[in-house]
């Protein structure tokens, strides 16, 4: 069902003291920041040579990011989003296996201006899967 890695997520208390972490120490390009207001998020992208790392830091408390920094003060990794050819079919798979989708089981647009869907934690390794129509 999943295809690529098209991004690994990890949540920063500060975008700017973790985008110049990232430069300083791994020597990486940095995007312009992204303000998602949908997803409670501002992004910024750093390219690798086979995906991508995205820093992610909540836009106010109600974000979904904000409870996960609440728990884990310094940052950490958050999500990791798989390609896959036909969201609807993935979605719907899931949901026969007993895994739930996080919010409304529609698709909403993430980042990249592509149709995106999260899997509970809970059902599926405590990890949150985040998957993309490629
Ligand atoms: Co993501």
């Amino acid at each position: 069902m999943v295809g690529t890695i098209n991004h690994i997520a990890i949540a920063v208390p500060c975008l700017r003291a973790a985008s110049d972490e990232w430069r300083q120490k791994l020597d990486v390009e940095i995007s312009a920041p992204q303000r998602l207001e949908e997803h409670g998020v501002t992004v910024v992208f750093i390219d690798t040579v086979n995906s991508k790392i995205e820093l992610l830091e909540p836009i106010d408390d109600a974000s979904p990011i904000a409870a996960f920094l609440a728990k884990n003060p310094q940052g950490g990794m958050h999500h990791i989003c798989f390609d896959v050819d036909d969201i609807y079919a993935s979605r719907d798979r899931l949901v026969a296996e007993g895994a739930r989708i996080l919010g409304s089981p529609e698709p909403k647009i993430g980042a990249h201006g592509k149709p995106v869907l999260f899997i509970h934690p809970k059902d599926i390794t405590g990890t949150l899967i985040e998957i993309q129509q490629r």
